[in-house]
């Protein structure tokens, strides 16, 4: 069983390393903000509300996510552990998301929070590409594709993600460290939390992360 929590702003890195942790541990990767792409796509009603407050930069509401989130971990896949990815983002997401941990018997062991400056959030965000059909994402210059425009896993047409504008990213930021930043201080108290210097390549990154789970 091992539960883990990827804590980060936007472009911090978070969906990049679940990728290789979710193979590493074969634990389900959670991202609330796939599963709300998804249903933009899919055109449902969900999708629909998700999508006024996604293109602003803004957070959808804790009501609509808190039941998402928590149903999803009632999910059998679940049962030997999960990898969240951008879920909780409030305090009031963090205290539910532990009331049901310790209603289903289950308890958090690790959230990793990615840190990485400003001007390459900004960076990461505006030159990132995502695959329409299968959503692994690169970079134009630091992960470029083999072929230009083209997904190298699925032959899929990479997009940038909508609300990857500049004027869209710094909003996301500014209410990351608004409404998200003080998670940290939540974790530190429950003494669950461990720093990741995500300035570092990839792989270091990610060499990071392991060792912090496996110490
Ligand atoms: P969400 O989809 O979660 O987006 P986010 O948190 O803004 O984070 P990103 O996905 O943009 O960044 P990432 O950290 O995954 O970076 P990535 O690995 O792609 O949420 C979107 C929206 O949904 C929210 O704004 C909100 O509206 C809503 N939402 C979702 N959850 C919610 C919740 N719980 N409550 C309320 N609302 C919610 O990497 C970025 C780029 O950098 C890529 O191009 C990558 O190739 C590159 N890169 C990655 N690692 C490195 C590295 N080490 N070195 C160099 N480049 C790197
Ligand atoms: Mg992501
Ligand atoms: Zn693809």
């Amino acid at each position: 069983m091992l539960n883990l929590i990827l804590l980060g702003p936007p472009g911090a890195g978070k969906g990049t390393q679940a990728v290789k942790l979710k193979e590493k541990y074969s634990i389900p990767h959670i991202s609330t903000g796939d599963i709300f792409r998804k249903n933009i796509k899919e055109g449902t009603e969900l999708g629909i509300k998700a999508k006024m407050y996604m293109d602003k930069g803004e957070l959808v509401p804790d009501d609509v996510v808190i039941g998402i989130a928590l149903s999803r971990l009632c999910e059998s896949d679940c049962e030997g552990g999960f990898l969240l990815d951008g879920f909780p983002r409030t305090v009031h997401q963090a205290e539910e998301l532990s009331a049901f941990l310790a209603d289903s018997g289950r308890a958090l062991d690790l959230v990793l929070d990615i840190n990485v400056d400003k001007d390459e959030l900004v960076r990461r965000l505006s030159g990132r590409r995502v695959c329409k059909l299968c959503g692994a994402t690169f970079h134009v210059t630091g992960m470029p594709p083999q072929k230009d425009g083209i997904c190298d896993k699925c032959g899929g047409e990479l997009l940038q993600r909508a609300d990857d504008s500049e004027e869209t990213v710094t909003n996301r930021i500014e209410v990351y460290n608004r409404q998200t930043m003080p998670l940290v201080d939540y974790y530190e108290k429950m003494g669950v939390i461990a720093h990741i210097d995500g300035a570092a390549g990839l792989e270091n990154v990610f060499s990071e992360i392991t060792k912090s789970i496996e110490a």
